[in-house]
């Protein structure tokens, strides 16, 4: 591996329908990350797609549509590392490890599971309690130190750092003593900085601007898909709800008007600018003449990726090698990792049998 500065990790589920909130607050981010000095890996995390119930088929189209998103808005698999967690052993079995470090307690407060579980906790797999120890693994088998997220997975950065820090105390002695420090302290695994937010973090539902754009909306109005046509677009953005006052020409104006806030926030997305300066041009506009100028912008930003997307999925030959060779490289990082963790937790390794 190139000597990079920095190891940038984040994963995206492949659980149907990618949105525009998935781009904006997610994949489009993964591209600016590659302009940094940085080593960075995209993961298609379908190991923790099953922590809910999903159709096999269904599954295995959706990994290599994920796969092609990435692609099709721009990660470029030579200098990025693009690869479906299965492939690569030591997310499964650093997540056991950190089982073992992590606390009943803290998953307890986990909030993602309360709301994932529901009223039925009994019910949950328990894969979908241990999803944020998994995360961990994901993160921590590269030693990553940069995580672009959205604002929904702070507390599982959290439950990482957590999870790092707890970890380099319990085994300080072992260590040093197998010399896996990092020369200053007795630390193994670092730290991980968050990178949260961006004005483009949380993309609203259409229907209602109070809740997040989802790919399990009941309404398919609610969101843009990222294989939506132009007329797809058009029609959704149109129907968006708002309501009937003018666009204000202050960003102050737009409080307590979610639906109208959610369509300026996505605007300023799309065209790389503040909702301030979208209000400039468009304050005092009609929502029909805004939601005109919406449409022709997200039009032009996401049929190209809608085009070659449709392009990429038609040879999933192609897709299945770039995943193939991410994960290679992906487990060239990691499998060190794995070693150094073995041999600090007091595991004896495989040795080399004399005669085969
Ligand atoms: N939990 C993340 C989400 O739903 C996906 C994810 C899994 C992830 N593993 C990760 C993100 C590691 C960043 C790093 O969005």
């Amino acid at each position: 591996m190139a000597a990079f500065s920095e190891l940038v990790f984040s994963g995206v589920q492949p659980t149907g329908n990618l949105h525009l909130g998935n781009y904006l607050g997610a994949i489009r981010r993964f591209v600016e990350m590659q302009a940094r000095d940085a080593q960075c890996l995209y993961c298609v995390v379908d190991l923790h797609a099953i922590t809910l119930w999903q159709d096999p088929e269904a599954l295995k189209a959706q990994i290599r549509e994920v796969t092609a998103a990435f692609l099709a808005a721009g990660i470029d698999p030579r200098r990025s590392i693009v690869f479906n967690q299965s492939q690569v052993p030591q997310h499964a079995e650093l997540a056991w490890v950190f089982n073992c470090v992590a606390r009943l307690g803290w998953l307890n407060r986990m909030t993602q599971f309360k709301d994932k579980a529901g009223k039925d906790r009994e019910a949950a797999s328990i894969g979908l309690y241990d999803y944020p120890v998994l995360m961990a693994a994901d993160i921590l088998a590269y030693r990553a130190t940069h995580v672009p997220v959205g604002e929904d997975q702070k507390q599982h950065l959290e439950l990482t750092r957590d999870i790092a820090q707890k970890f380099n105390t319990d085994f300080a002695g072992s260590i040093v003593a197998h010399g896996h420090g990092d020369g200053e302290g007795t630390g193994f695994f670092p730290v991980t900085e968050p990178l949260i937010g961006g004005p483009a973090a949380r993309v609203m539902s259409l229907r209602d601007g109070t809740r997040k754009m989802s790919k399990s909306d009941a309404s398919d109005n609610a969101r843009i898909n990222l294989t939506d046509d132009a007329d797809a677009i058009a029609s959704k953005v149109r129907r968006a709800k708002t309501d009937s006052d003018a666009l204000p020409s202050e960003v102050a104006g737009l409080a307590g008007r979610a639906e109208a806030d959610n369509l300026v926030g996505i605007f300023a997305a799309l065209k790389g600018i503040t909702r301030d300066a979208v209000l400039a041009e468009y304050g005092g506009a009609q929502f029909s003449a805004f939601k005109g100028a919406l449409v022709e912008l997200a039009v032009e930003t996401l049929s190209p990726i809608a085009a070659q997307m449709k392009r990429l999925s038609a040879d999933p030959g192609h897709i299945d090698a770039v995943l193939a060779d991410g994960s290679e490289r992906a487990e060239a990082i990691a499998a060190p990792t794995l070693d150094a963790v073995k041999d600090i937790v007091g595991f004896v390794r495989r040795t080399r049998l004399r005669s085969v």
